[in-house]
């Protein structure tokens, strides 16, 4: 029998409601954030070099730092780079490799995201890139060794998104627990169907959190802040947020959790993590999130699972195969499963959104902006994904005759005694130097350099037969 829709009765006048959300937005809160506010603006990272004091380096014989970002890179990275003074050319797409291979051969720095791919076909070409900045996560689109090889670092941002995902998790559980994604698609599709039956809260319930870093550490706090108990295993033994507790293995916690996420990488080890057995150790009516990797579940086996009523629902962002853009194409010519998939009940499906929002896009830009400038003003290569990480104290404003010296070589014997030959006609105030596989990093401070000296340091170290690329900050 229908029942009518009630108004929430007035209370002092005013709606309920209203009252309740107007309160829980505090515009002197500065906790309260609009959702359309600028969340991170441009700021000094942990890794940045402190600037008040800091002179700022320039890269000798190169009269301007030209950058070219593909693929409508953030406003917040754009920003950042153009603050500095540097040329910037900003496309909204990535460029076939024709157009690619002609832009690459005039810039010192290029950015990009997913598509743009920068094979050594490509590299080759770009005689004057010194770095390479990837608004993304992954760094598949570059060959990595390639450049590392030719003396290019690449920077990326793996961590700016770890909030989001948590924040979808935590969407999730709720909407797992309370089959709202079902009793949505059955109102969309006219049926009105108000149970109870299988719905729960999450207050008291257990969350399993299987890999505890950057998202599964967000998550832990987010959970317990909504009542959950929070138990989380890693390969390695780590500190709990608040008053979650390791487990020893994934059996404890899978034997233990009402809901199990899955935040582990992709390796060897992690491939098909949760299959037939893992799900057999699972609580009977427990609930299944992922979004880490697609190769981490067993999907067929978790359709069995599911379809057998043993696991009460799950909720999935990433597959072994993604299609390639928007669009339809979620289908069996994908997975072989696809259908299964989607016909099964209580299954939120989301196409690797777990880190799409605003928010990260612009901390991406941020961290990978900052990346780039530290390279190139200073030489810093902390974050890199492709070479050493070496960092040095910055030169400050009382040191104006003091010269940077960055040499990427190869990493053999004999080098060392090289170049402090070279560098030792000057006071090497501080020098740092790694090496990763092939290639080393070597960064030194000199004092009381001429600026008629310069031309001649760069072309002694230049000379090396070890040389892969040098350059003089000063
Ligand atoms: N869906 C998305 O859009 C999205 C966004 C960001 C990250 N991710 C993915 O989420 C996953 C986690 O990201 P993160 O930033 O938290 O990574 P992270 O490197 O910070 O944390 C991963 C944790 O997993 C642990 N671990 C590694 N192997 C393990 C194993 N065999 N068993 C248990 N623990 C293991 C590590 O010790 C580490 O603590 C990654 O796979 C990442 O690619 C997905």
């Amino acid at each position: 029998m229908p029942t009518a829709a009630r108004d929430i009765p007035e209370r002092n006048g005013s709606a309920g409601l209203d009252r309740a959300v107007s309160n829980s937005f505090d515009p002197s809160n500065s906790l309260s954030q609009s959702p359309t506010a600028t969340f991170h603006s441009p700021n000094q990272q942990f890794h940045a070099p402190q600037r008040a004091s800091t002179r700022e380096l320039k890269p000798f014989h190169t009269q301007d730092v030209k950058v070219l970002l593909l693929e409508n890179v953030n406003q917040t990275g754009q920003t950042i780079l153009k603050k500095e003074g540097y040329q910037v050319e900003s496309l909204k797409s990535s460029l076939p490799e024709d157009q690619l291979i002609e832009k690459i051969k005039d810039v010192q720095v290029i950015g990009i995201r997913s598509k743009t791919q920068l094979t050594a076909n490509v590299l080759k070409h770009a005689k004057n890139l010194i770095v390479i900045g990837c608004f993304c996560i992954g760094t598949n689109q570059v060959d990595l060794k390639y450049a590392a090889n030719n003396g290019i670092c690449v920077f990326n941002s793996p961590f700016s998104n770890s909030r989001s995902v948590a924040e979808l998790m935590i969407g999730e559980i709720i909407a797992l627990a309370r089959q709202f994604a079902e009793r949505s698609m059955e109102l969309h599709n006219g049926v009105w169907n108000k149970v109870s039956n299988g719905c729960w809260e999450v207050r008291g319930k257990t969350l399993g959190i299987v890999g505890y870093g950057h998202v599964g550490s967000q998550l832990s706090v987010l959970a317990e802040s909504m009542g959950m108990n929070v138990i989380y295993y890693d390969v390695v033994n780590l500190m709990g947020m608040n008053t979650s507790k390791q487990v020893p293995s994934l059996e404890e916690l899978l034997k233990q959790a009402d809901f199990v996420t899955l935040h582990v990488p992709e390796l060897e080890e992690t491939k098909n993590m949760i299959s037939t057995a893992q799900l057999e150790q699972m609580r009977n009516g427990a609930y299944l999130l992922n979004a880490s990797r697609g190769s981490v579940v067993d999907i067929p086996a978790l359709i069995k699972s599911m379809q057998s009523g043993k696991i009460a629902g799950a909720a999935l962002d990433v597959y072994p195969n993604e299609p390639g853009g928007n669009g339809p194409g979620f289908n069996n010519d994908l997975n072989t499963w696809t259908e299964d998939l989607r016909n099964l009940k209580n299954l939120i499906l989301t196409p690797h959104i777990g880190g799409s929002t605003e928010e990260a896009q612009s901390a991406i830009g941020v961290e990978v902006a900052e990346a780039l400038v530290n390279y190139v003003n200073f030489g810093t290569t902390l974050q890199a994904v492709n070479m050493p990480e070496v960092n040095l104290r910055s030169l400050t404003l009382d040191e104006p005759n003091h010269v940077r010296v960055v040499y990427i070589h190869k990493n053999v014997p004999g080098v060392l005694r090289r170049v402090n030959e070279i560098l030792g006609n000057h006071n090497v105030d501080k020098q740092m130097t790694d090496s990763r596989g092939e290639v080393a990093y070597l960064m030194a401070d000199i004092s009381n350099v001429n600026s008629s000296e310069i031309k001649n340091l760069y072309q002694s170290l230049e000379d090396l037969g070890s040389r892969i690329r040098t350059r003089v900050l000063y």
